[in-house]
């Protein structure tokens, strides 16, 4: 949706509120449906259950790949840009990619998919990646990606609770300097996964792998076999709207992670939606998304929503920092990107390189840039504004999460007036609303408190797959008739929001959610540890580190080895995205006489602020503090 002022937002945003079944349903005419609704809307958020477009049916791949086909089907559907800067890059055309599209989903029905499957897909980013989940969605499967830093056990983990029958996979995957043995990790999974018959394995790397008899088939192999069958076209399976597109795991601040579920005409509608109205995408436009696909912003920001759009998205296999911290700025010139969408982290670490990564690189095509995933600080927001966007480009600070699939509070590009540190005002369509302690909806501007969503959107989350229970208590039970999205937020005397961070034990690392709790559960698993307590603390680079606090009795015989052993189980048990930065033993941690770890008492002593501990005499020994205080790292 183009909106040309900031007067005609307001306008639309209004009107959004006044009447959203019309609003949405005028979004979604914009799409392709085999069949329109008979029910925009149903919904009630006590169960909850909510419907959206009740009774259409459609196909995603449909709206990303064959409508385009015959107005923009040369179009360069994918940029795809390597590791190595001296392999060559890709480019997909839309017809190119519809038709390899179809080529994989015919090899997904030969090796026995079918509609309602789940298939767990882990990947390195390549444009293969793209393909099978969008082959996926042809057929009606349900794609479940697992980020390629995740360890066996929590894919292990994944594939069962999704009970998937099918992994997409490669032999291994280029990060930077690293090769990250993919293949090897799945088989390493897949001991604990007996529901899974078949394992499809990319050539990459060409890392030696085992090709298990009777369960392990190339992909290459495969493809030949369906082009020797002839079986060029698959056509897409029609689905209903509210049918599961794709499960992703997120972390939250009990248990293990949750599959968030997300569906077929909803999240297809809101990714289109939001990615052409936050970005005021144009069609001669080179769009850049610097995430992983393992992560929602892949989902919805590479995949989904750019080419529902007819957009063309850049697809990044590497890091930003190798071979040197100029690989963003080289990609920028080199393709003439006009759209950049990273995260604060990466910005922050580019920016501690200084300019010399800079030099050189003209960076004159970029016109519109973005951030997300945590908040950004004002010095990284200059940075980003003055040495990228040379001061003429807009910046989209973009509030959301994997629960929404789209962006919620964020500015309009060109649109919405900026304000550093601010994801500013609320997309047309999305209500939020401050409460207070009590659910109390705080009213009027100058005010702070915890975050809530009191009207459905099409993109938000149905389900935490097979546990709805657990949707409920997590998302709706916290505020009666809200969405509760976990973060703390302040609304200025503009009416603009901040997102303050977090409010529960959801720690938010280099723009990864991670569970304190699940980190203390892995640090458990060492032998030697009693138990753990985890909280974040501010970090220059990652936004936030791990802190970790570990009662481990044996740790004096060496403690430097002690450290690296927990860090091991940790990368073993979740992956190295969740290894703790700083590990300090203790004999004994600060709990209350009902056994409560008082967690605020060591959040002040990570964070080096021991000055005011605030009130401690509920605490069942006081003199513990006083230990981990001088112990302090
Ligand atoms: O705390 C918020 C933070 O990231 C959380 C959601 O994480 P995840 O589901 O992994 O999705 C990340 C990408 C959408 C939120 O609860 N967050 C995300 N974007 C921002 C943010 N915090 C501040 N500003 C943002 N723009």
């Amino acid at each position: 949706m183009k909106i040309t002022s900031f007067d005609e937002y307001k306008q639309i945003y209004q009107y959004s509120v006044n009447n959203p079944e019309q609003f949405w349903a005028g979004i979604a005419e914009t799409f392709q449906w085999r069949k329109k609704w008979n029910k925009v809307l149903e919904w009630n958020f006590t169960e909850p259950r909510v419907r959206w477009f009740d009774g259409a049916k459609l196909n995603i791949t449909e709206n990303c790949l064959d409508r385009h086909l015959d107005t923009i089907g040369d179009k360069p559907a994918i940029i795809w840009e390597p590791n190595d800067p001296s392999e060559d890059f890709r480019v997909l055309t839309y017809k190119q990619l519809h038709s390899k599209v179809c080529q994989f989903a015919n090899v997904l029905k030969n090796n026995g998919a079918k509609k309602g499957d789940r298939i767990c897909v882990y990947m390195p980013m390549v444009p293969e990646l793209a393909i099978a989940i969008l082959a996926c969605a042809r057929i009606g499967a349900i794609h479940s990606v697992v980020f390629g830093g995740f360890s066996a056990q929590s894919i292990a983990d994944r594939i069962q609770d999704a009970d998937c029958n099918i992994v997409i996979t490669a032999d291994g995957g280029f990060r930077g300097a690293k090769d990250i043995p993919l293949k090897s990790i799945i088989d390493d999974a897949l001991v604990q996964c007996p529901s899974v018959k078949r394992v499809i394995v990319l050539t990459r790397t060409r890392t030696p792998v085992a090709m298990i008899k009777g369960r392990d088939v190339w992909w290459e192999d495969e493809v030949k076999k369906v082009e020797t069958q002839g079986n060029i076209d698959c056509p897409a399976e029609e689905m209903e709207a509210e049918d599961m597109l794709f499960i992703l795991y997120t972390s939250g601040s009990t248990g293990k992670p949750k599959g968030v579920v997300h569906t077929c005409g909803g999240y297809m509608v809101y990714a289109g939606y939001t990615f052409d109205t936050t970005f005021q995408y144009q069609p001669d436009e080179v769009y850049f998304c610097t995430a992983d696909i393992g992560w929602i912003t892949g989902h919805s920001y590479i995949v989904y929503g750019p080419l529902s759009q007819g957009a063309t998205s850049l697809m990044f296999e590497g890091v930003p920092t190798w071979p040197d911290a100029g690989r963003f700025w080289d990609i920028t010139d080199k393709h003439k990107v006009n759209i950049l969408y990273t995260a604060p982290t990466a910005i922050r670490s580019l920016m501690s390189f200084g300019d010399e990564p800079l030099k050189g690189k003209d960076l004159s095509s970029l016109k519109k840039l973005g951030s997300v995933g945590e908040p950004i600080n004002e010095e990284a927001w200059h940075w980003f504004d003055e040495k990228i966007g040379h001061g003429k480009c807009p910046i989209v600070d973009t509030w959301w999460q994997t629960e929404n699939g789209g962006h919620m509070i964020t500015p309009i590009a060109g649109i919405t007036p900026l304000k550093p540190g601010y994801a500013s005002l609320p997309l047309p369509g999305v209500q939020p609303v401050l409460v207070d302690e009590k659910g109390n909806e705080i009213e009027g501007n100058s005010v702070s408190g915890n975050l809530c969503i009191k009207f459905p959107w099409p993109g938000m989350l149905r389900t935490t797959y097979g546990d709805h229970e657990r949707c409920r208590q997590t998302y709706f039970a916290t505020y009666p008739n809200m969405y509760f999205t976990g973060d703390g937020c302040l609304r200025d005397e503009d009416g603009y929001y901040r997102i303050t961070g977090r409010v529960d034990d959801v720690l938010n690392v280099s723009g990864h959610r991670i569970g304190t709790a699940e980190v203390e559960n892995a640090i458990n698993m060492h032998s030697s540890v009693v138990e753990s307590a985890v909280v974040g603390y501010p970090h220059d680079i990652k936004g936030q580190g791990v802190y970790a606090f570990v009662v481990s009795p044996n740790h004096q015989d060496d403690q430097e080895l002690a450290r690296k052993d927990i860090i091991m189980t940790v990368a073993r048990i979740i992956g190295a995205i969740a290894k703790p930065d700083k590990i300090q033993f203790v004999s004994g941690l600060p709990k209350t006489r009902s056994g409560k770890i008082m967690r605020r008492i060591l959040r002040k002593i990570a964070e080096g602020d021991t000055s005011n501990l605030g009130d401690t005499s509920t605490l069942l020994d006081p003199a513990v503090v006083e230990e981990i205080k001088a112990g302090a790292l």
